[in-house]
């Protein structure tokens, strides 16, 4: 039995074991198992490994992003340059760190993305802004962070901080922080929706609910809207292309 699974605590509403079970029914893909790991302290990783010696392959998700780091043999340079790893494959002993959200984002918001879309506003600073971050380098578009927070970070700006000229200039908004997820569906990040327009692209890594009201309000507006859903699944894809190359 080739074994797949995923750390993180807790581990309740997680969407890869259930999207996992779903693929090898649907693909036909037998003799592998993809089950959730809920370990309370990432100091527990190396125990689950010994007990589990035919895993081949783990996703990490929050709290153990970055904590999982030290236990790699390998990392891949995304990985080192954010110093966060979701995926890991594992060969002869050897753990090999990988980042899946880095490839998520970026496959999921490239169709809609237009060559006027040269300046974004990350919301959120949290792991998953590093991944946007990331691939907006990746992408030369300049960005600014939006926090809650007053840092002394030039790139970081405050909500209070948002107006109508910083609107018109940064027109690709990404929601990162989990603010109008399932279920405080009724709540939406704090910026001026009144100065968004047809040339804004509004992308929530939010995919519950398919329409959080910061996409809706975004789409009043007449902007272009994307949520979060098929970056969860081009990330799980992402993993399984990995755990199965040579
Ligand atoms: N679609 C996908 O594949 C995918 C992948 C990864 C994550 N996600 C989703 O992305 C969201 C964030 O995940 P994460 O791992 O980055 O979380 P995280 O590390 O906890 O970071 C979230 C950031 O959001 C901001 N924030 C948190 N609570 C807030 C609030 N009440 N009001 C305003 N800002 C708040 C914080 O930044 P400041 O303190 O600077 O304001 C925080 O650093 C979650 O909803 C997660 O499900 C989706």
């Amino acid at each position: 039995m080739r074994k797949f699974g995923l750390i993180g605590y807790p581990l309740s509403h997680s969407f890869s074991p259930a999207y996992f079970a779903q693929k090898f029914a649907d693909d036909g893909i037998v003799g592998c198992s993809y089950d959730s790991f809920p370990i309370e302290d990432i100091n527990k990783l190396p125990g689950l490994l010994q007990d589990s010696p035919e895993l081949e392959g783990i996703n990490v998700t929050i709290p153990y992003k970055k904590s999982v780091i030290p236990f790699l043999s390998d990392s891949t340079e995304p990985v080192i340059k954010m110093g966060a790893c979701n995926c890991i494959k594992i060969k002869n002993g050897r753990l090999t760190g990988y980042n899946t959200d880095v490839t998520g984002f970026e496959k999921s918001l490239s169709p809609k993305l237009e060559s006027s879309h040269t300046r974004a506003l990350i919301l959120g600073t949290g792991g998953s802004a590093a991944a946007v971050e990331y691939v907006l380098e990746k992408l030369s578009i300049d960005f600014l962070f939006v926090s809650r927070k007053n840092a002394s970070d030039k790139k970081v700006i405050t909500y209070q901080g948002l107006n109508k000229e910083i609107l018109n200039q940064y027109t690709l908004i990404i929601n990162t922080t989990p603010v109008g997820m399932y279920p405080s569906i009724e709540t939406y990040p704090d910026i001026p929706y009144q100065f968004l327009s047809p040339r804004h692209y509004l992308f929530d890594l939010v995919y519950n609910p398919a329409e959080t009201l910061f996409l809706k309000k975004g789409a009043e507006m007449g902007a272009i809207t994307k949520n979060g859903s098929d970056m969860l699944v081009i990330q799980a894809e992402e993993s399984w292309k990995i755990w199965n190359e040579e």
